[in-house]
């Protein structure tokens, strides 16, 4: 299954998720249905009820960007993983660029976040890439590796469930800045090369992220291992994301 996940952000105000999802319904449940291909959507915390009962009948899912890394408890403004299982979610994004520049989680809260979604079936993607400088700079292994064992060393041998990982270049994101298919197939590898050292290979697909568009979803689709595209302003625009599934 090559999954479609639409973060959406905080780009859509709760009228216009709704509007968006109503709108393209019959094009939403059309493109869900396309053989070996799975949507997620990925709305602000507000919207992901509405959005999951509106779709409740389809083959899309609906995923959150974000969980708290605590129990239910008294941390205000925190949005708990348990409430996150009750009201539809199945995937839930950890670690993207954005969260990490914004509340600078540590590699343990990124292994607790996965550990509790794991413990609510809900599936993890898991965020990692590398700032411009450390690329250029040729630093982009050791910055990917570091992000990855730190977590990896937390959680081998006690999540339960598959989950991904998805490479996002943060000079990619919104830029339209592409890096290369052999850079990526280089991330993938070492990716999984850490992945194999804590026994978790077999627990991760992966995933790319970073400007992909109906202009070079065709070119992107041929990197070796990759099990779906993390797209964000290319899924606001319905035309664009269903030329993106289709093709
Ligand atoms: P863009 O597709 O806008 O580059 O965003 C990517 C992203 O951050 C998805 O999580």
């Amino acid at each position: 299954m090559f999954i479609y996940a639409a973060n959406w952000k905080m780009n859509m105000s709760f009228d216009k998720a709704i509007g968006f999802c109503g709108e393209n319904y019959e094009d939403f449940v059309a493109i869900s249905g396309l053989k070996d291909k799975k949507i997620v959507l990925f709305p602000e915390f507000t919207q992901i009820k509405s959005i999951h009962d509106i779709f409740k009948d389809t083959k899309i899912s609906i995923g959150a960007q974000d969980c708290s890394v605590n129990e239910p408890g008294a941390f205000t403004g925190q949005v708990s993983v348990e409430s996150l299982a009750q009201i539809g979610c199945i995937y839930c994004i950890i670690g993207h660029s954005e969260v990490r520049e914004y509340i600078r989680e540590t590699p343990e809260e990124l292994a607790v976040k996965i550990l509790r979604l794991s413990d609510s079936k809900i599936t993890p993607i898991f965020c990692v890439g590398e700032f411009l400088q450390d690329f250029l700079g040729k630093k982009y292994d050791i910055v990917i590796r570091e992000q990855l064992e730190a977590v990896f060393e937390l959680i081998a041998g006690y999540c339960d469930i598959d989950f991904y990982i998805a490479y996002e270049p943060v000079y990619s994101i919104g830029t339209g800045m592409m890096p290369e298919i052999c850079h990526v197939e280089e991330v993938f590898d070492l990716i999984l090369q850490v992945a194999c050292k804590f026994k978790l290979d077999n627990k991760i697909k992966l995933m790319y992220g970073g400007s992909v568009d109906e202009k070079n979803v065709q070119n992107f689709k041929k990197i070796k291992n990759l099990s779906g595209f993390l797209i964000g302003s290319a899924s606001l625009d319905f035309k664009k994301f269903k030329k993106i599934v289709e093709l």
